[in-house]
């Protein structure tokens, strides 16, 4: 059976020590009260290796939100895989939208650092998802399936197991705007039907697809409750521990 997750991306929030706060009362919270889900939270670089030290990592995943596309060497600035790795982190997001639009990462350099991620030894949570004038002129199916055979579809199924799948339509996020439980259903069925394709149903049936776009504690429950869609990938809603914990609950529900 493929695995619940409701994974948080703080993006470009919190200095270390509100950083560390957070962190802090979701471990408490959590131990409290068991999920019922896998939880992840991507923090920034900077944040890994304390947040590291105080989750429960039988409860609680840590992942990155980037990592770089080369091993090591003369790249001021950047963060490789193995780095990450270091710190205790388990996962990595790669292919988030801001990260391809601001930074021009194309599916070419997001190949790169998905395998360096994976040799690694990290999850990686891999983000796809049209625009809203790619929506309005219905090309969305087109969209996803490009970007998974221009970064992932390239993966032995071994290595595919090691990749969470996140639909993000970019049109959603942090704009209040959700898609439609039914939208995001529907898609997810084709996402999951271009990795059969690939890779065969069992191991379709056995990747997780998350959706995010401004998920929040009201309006997952009826998302989570779609057959492909198997928890979300959260920004916004991340960022206070009783939002996110409502949004985990949703899995109890
Ligand atoms: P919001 O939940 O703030 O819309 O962000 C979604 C997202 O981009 C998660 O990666």
């Amino acid at each position: 059976m493929r695995k619940k997750i409701v994974a948080g991306n703080w993006k470009m929030n919190k200095n270390l020590q509100e950083g560390v706060a957070l962190a802090t009362e979701l471990n408490e919270v959590l131990a409290a009260d068991k999920p019922n889900c896998d939880v992840v939270i991507c923090t920034p670089f900077i944040h890994l290796a304390t947040v590291s030290g105080i989750i429960n990592h039988e409860v609680i995943g840590l992942g990155a939100e980037n990592c770089a596309d080369k091993a090591s060497g003369a790249y001021t600035g950047e963060v490789s895989a193995e780095m990450v790795k270091s710190t205790g982190a388990e996962y990595v997001i790669l292919g988030h939208s801001e990260r391809r639009e601001y930074y021009n990462e194309t599916p070419a350099i997001l190949k790169e650092k998905v395998d360096l991620a994976l040799a690694n030894g990290l999850k990686v949570i891999f983000c796809i998802g049209e625009s809203l004038a790619q929506r309005e002129a219905n090309e969305q199916n087109a969209v996803v399936k490009a970007e998974l055979e221009g970064s992932v579809f390239h993966l032995t199924p071994e290595q595919f197991a090691n990749i969470v799948i996140a639909y993000e339509p970019i049109w959603a996020i942090g704009t209040g705007k959700t898609a439609t439980s039914d939208q995001a259903e529907e898609i997810h069925a084709y996402i999951r039907s271009i990795i059969a394709a690939q890779y065969g149903n069992e191991v379709a049936e056995n990747t997780s697809i998350l959706y995010g776009g401004s998920c929040k504690a009201s309006n997952a429950p009826e998302l989570f409750a779609k057959p492909d869609i198997d928890g979300g990938l959260i920004g916004g809603a991340s960022l206070k521990a009783p939002d996110f914990k409502g949004i985990i609950d949703a899995w109890k529900a």
